[in-house]
């Protein structure tokens, strides 16, 4: 049974492996490998949210859910992470529930959820996701600017006003 204190334990452990990256993704395929167990420990989704579990100058672990249809701006993250999704309705392929990907320091990406159902997901990073400086960029004009914290949080309670009138 997976709880969080024992999976950020877990992940605090595969920090100090050789390839804290490669160890970090083991732990988190491991845990949303059983869904079930991730749930009942963070909870059944109910609306769009961003939620800390936990923040350290070196880890930091989200609980992500997105809305149907929510989209991200592009964004990087200046520090290497591993997205393990635990929920999502049937198919649609790219990031799957039981799916964990790694993403490198640089990487820049948006976000979709593509599917009329929630998504959860945990997102765990090599570093202090809100101690860094990040960038989105403009989907339209691909102008860089800087990511900005409320902007985002704005964006899913736009996304949970919307899902509110399914
Ligand atoms: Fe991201």
């Amino acid at each position: 049974m997976l709880e969080l204190e024992q999976f950020v334990a877990d992940c605090r452990a595969a920090l100090s492996a050789d390839e804290p990256h490669g160890a970090i993704r083991e732990v988190v395929a491991r845990a949303v490998s059983e869904p079930s167990t991730v749930l009942r420990a963070v909870g059944e989704p109910r609306r769009a949210e961003l939620r800390k579990i936990y923040r350290s100058g070196d880890l930091t672990i989200l609980n992500v859910v997105w809305a149907p249809g929510m989209t991200l701006l592009p964004h990087d993250h200046r520090m290497w992470a591993v997205i393990g999704i635990y929920m999502e309705a049937v198919s649609a392929r790219a990031l799957s529930e039981k799916d964990s990907a790694p993403l490198g320091h640089q990487v820049i990406h948006s976000v979709t959820n593509p599917i009329p159902r929630l998504t959860g997901a945990i997102h765990v990073y090599g570093g202090d996701f809100y101690g860094v400086p990040r960038s989105e960029w403009d989907p339209e004009t691909l102008l860089e600017q800087p990511s900005d914290g409320e902007r985002t949080m704005r964006r899913f309670e736009e996304a949970n006003a919307l899902y509110a009138k399914h």
